[in-house]
């Protein structure tokens, strides 16, 4: 097992200390990183928050998070150096008064890293940044993590990039999206730059197409109000789904530094072919899920739960088209949804057939390969090829799958992408993090979508509806029955 390194002395201060990012996702991966000694003794995380809480009430809901959601039951002498490191503060952010408790927490200890994550709503982003830099808590080694969302549009994107970056440099700022930590998505720059046999295929005359499904089988639970005011597009495309299209699509960087990478991707997100006017209809689907079953259990419609009616899409089906030599012709179909048949995220790569068959038979029929890079719930790569079916007489082919089984192969625990990405924060490591362009780029894109809807979709009758539980509208499937593809899985 790979040897981790400690990370240097911090001070993690944490906005939005007890919200739910912060406990369900941000001190278990700080916990689980305690707990392999990746931090040194003089290390402290400061949890911030509006509610009234003493320490030992913070730490129970710490405990209840990591019991309820990791089936783990905490206690003995490592917990306690854990829960020796953690604070928790009172702070109203717009009262000025209020930030000295913090100020005082800090002092003296301006020689240590100071990390600032803004777990909060994005509208105070900016009013944070400016409240640490009003208070006098900006030192030489620091940065600033902003949770996804960053805006909601260009507009507020950018208004958020001014207001912070009116106070710190850009390489001072991580702006999060979780799925840049996620293993198996760091697997794909491995898969595709770790090994030559690959590049010489990832182009227009060897693929046909490119899918990259994320299904979810959960529903928008109690996010619901926040999640209507957003819907999928916004959701999930601007951020997660649009950064897997880049790392699929983007060129053999120089290296893994901060820049070279984002300057990369940066280029496939200018690539992309707007998706509006008549495109409006032929490359992008969106529908609301309507009751179902869901692993043999009976869920409410989206609708029902938020009572109310809404125009709120929980899915999204759409054809990029991706305007350069490497791609050009190669369409990229992403699909994300809420309530879908099953939890599948995958990246399928689909070969284009063999150019003249020397099987001239209906036994002999082959499939064009396939390459599945496997998200989750299985991490994993599949190749897809074709067989001759052992036997003494005949000679039928048969599609047989090559499978590499992260878990299996290498044994372990595949870490949250928030344990990973902490820990990159502390280090001062940007690289899986996203610039100012690239955010602002990808917004850029989406409001074409965006505005097309608003423009054509004024009544919630027209927005297509899907049965729970299962792979979305029809017209998805129309999305690519129209170039005679199909979904994978369907
Ligand atoms: C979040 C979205 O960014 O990603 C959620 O806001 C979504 O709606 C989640 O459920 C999915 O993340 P994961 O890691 O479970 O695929």
């Amino acid at each position: 097992m790979t040897q981790l390194t400690p990370v240097d002395p911090f001070d993690l201060v944490i906005f939005g200390g007890s919200g739910d990012l912060a406990l369900r996702k941000l001190l278990p991966a700080l916990w689980h990183r305690h707990r392999d000694g990746q931090f040194s003794a003089d290390s402290r995380i400061l949890a911030v928050g509006r509610s009234a809480m003493d320490k030992s009430g913070y730490v129970s809901q710490i405990e209840a998070s990591l019991s309820e959601l990791y089936e783990e039951r905490v206690g003995g002498e490592l917990w306690q150096s854990f829960i020796g490191r953690i604070d928790y503060l009172s702070l109203d952010v717009l009262e000025l008064a209020s930030w000295d408790g913090l100020v005082k927490a800090l002092q003296h200890r301006e020689d240590v890293i100071r990390a600032f994550y803004l777990a909060t709503p994005p509208d105070i982003f900016g009013t944070i940044a400016q409240g640490i830099k009003s208070a006098g808590l900006m030192v030489a080694n620091m940065r600033i993590v902003l949770e996804k969302p960053v805006g909601h549009d260009f507009d507020s994107a950018k208004e958020i990039n001014d207001q912070v970056g009116g106070c710190f440099s850009e390489n001072q700022i991580y702006r999060i999206d979780h799925y840049l930590g996620k293993e198996t998505v760091q697997n794909l720059l491995a898969l595709r730059f770790g090994n030559s046999i690959l590049e010489p295929l990832w182009r227009r005359e060897v693929i046909d197409h490119v899918q990259i499904t994320v299904a979810e089988e959960l529903g928008v639970g109690n996010r619901i109000e926040f999640y209507n005011e957003i819907g999928a597009l916004r959701d999930m495309v601007q951020n997660h789904l649009l950064q897997l299209v880049c790392l699929v699509a983007m060129e053999p960087p120089a290296n893994l530094d901060d820049d070279a990478v984002r300057d990369e991707k940066i280029k496939v997100l200018r690539a992309l072919k707007p998706i509006k006017g008549d495109a409006l209809k032929s490359h992008a689907v969106r529908a609301q899920y309507r009751g179902g079953a869901v692993d043999g259990k009976v869920v409410s419609g989206y609708e029902d739960e938020l009572n109310s009616q809404s125009n709120t899409e929980t899915f999204v089906a759409l054809k990029l088209e991706i305007d350069n030599w490497r791609w050009s012709g190669v369409p990229f179909y992403i699909r994300t949804g809420k309530r879908l048949a099953t939890k599948h995220s995958e990246i399928m790569i689909q070969f284009r057939p063999i150019p003249h068959s020397i099987f001239d038979d209906a036994h002999y029929s082959t499939e064009p390969n396939r390459l599945s890079i496997m998200l989750q719930p299985d991490e994993g790569v599949k190749l897809k090829m074709m067989a001759k079916e052992p036997a003494p007489g005949g000679f039928t082919l048969k599609p047989v799958s090559l499978d590499l089984s992260f878990e299996e192969t290498f044994g372990i625990r595949y870490p949250d992408a928030y344990e990973r990405l902490v820990i990159e924060v502390l280090r001062g490591n940007p690289a899986l993090f996203m610039r100012r362009d690239e955010i602002e780029t990808a917004w850029r894109w989406i409001d074409e979508i965006l505005g097309g809807w608003n423009d054509s979709n004024d009544s919630t009758e027209k927005l297509d509806k899907y049965a729970a539980g299962t792979w979305g509208p029809l017209d998805a499937a129309m999305l690519l029955a129209r170039d005679g593809r199909e979904w994978f899985p369907e």
